[in-house]
């Protein structure tokens, strides 16, 4: 069974797709995370996206493999892993532009069809339910408030050390919600058959609860068929 995960950036997707996970014992499939490796590497090789033929070298020579350590994901970019690495604001800053490249995101495609092979799986991104796994069982739409989205990524980046304005938090909220949904390629948009959850005002208890009480009803759904 696929479970597809989207919505726009900070909405809540990546904390209750892992939890999701975690409770039906699926694998969780990260594919924002998989976007910010391939803009890490980009950057830190200096590649111009725009330019066909390094950007097609640099595709051919870029691995990318998911591990599980200590029961979490761990992404790792030609053998080292970058997990960490990919959440600082310079690598979401960069990110949208990036992964909107046709070239970039076909290769991703593949990559991301190929990670959930034959396995029961929860996918979290942008385009999962349109274009990745148009035929996932059950498809969920995260939405929540620009401010809520904003406080909820302060406290992550001060987590991780990282002090940034909520201004500023929200300035680049939008800019990225923009660009994710305005590109020619696979924006995000909410399938037609997705539910969809407003986490504005719900913890992240609820959230994951909402969620499971869907795939009950699907689960009783199939076996009543
Ligand atoms: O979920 P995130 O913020 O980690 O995602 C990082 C970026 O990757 C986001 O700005 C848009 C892009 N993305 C995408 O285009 N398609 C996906 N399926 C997942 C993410």
């Amino acid at each position: 069974m696929i479970i597809a995960i989207d919505g726009p950036a900070a909405a809540g997707k990546s904390t209750s797709a892992k939890l999701l996970a975690e409770r039906l014992n699926f694998l969780y499939l990260d594919t924002g995370a998989m976007y910010r490796c391939i803009a890490l590497s980009v950057l830190e090789h200096k590649i111009d996206i725009y330019d066909e033929l390094s950007l097609k070298d640099f595709i051919s020579s870029f691995k990318l493999e998911l591990k599980t350590v200590e029961g979490s994901p761990d992404f790792l970019v030609n053998g080292s892993s970058v997990s960490k690495k990919i959440r600082t604001t310079s690598i979401s800053k960069k990110v949208s532009e990036i992964s909107a490249i046709p070239a970039i995101r076909e290769y991703m495609v593949s990559l991301q069809r190929s990670f959930a092979k034959n396995s029961n799986c929860v996918v979290e991104g942008r385009d999962i339910g349109t274009v990745v796994f148009p035929e996932a069982e059950i498809k969920f739409f995260i939405i929540a408030s620009v401010e809520v989205r904003a406080q909820r990524r302060k406290l992550e980046l001060q987590n991780m050390g990282e002090k940034i304005s909520l201004k500023k938090l929200r300035q680049d909220i939008k800019a990225r919600d923009k660009y994710d949904s305005e590109r020619s390629h696979s924006p995000l948009k909410k399938a037609i058959n997705a539910i969809q959850i407003d986490t504005t005002k719900m913890n992240i208890n609820e959230q994951v609860n909402h969620m499971i009480s869907h795939v009950n009803l699907k689960k009783i759904g199939k076996n009543n068929k």
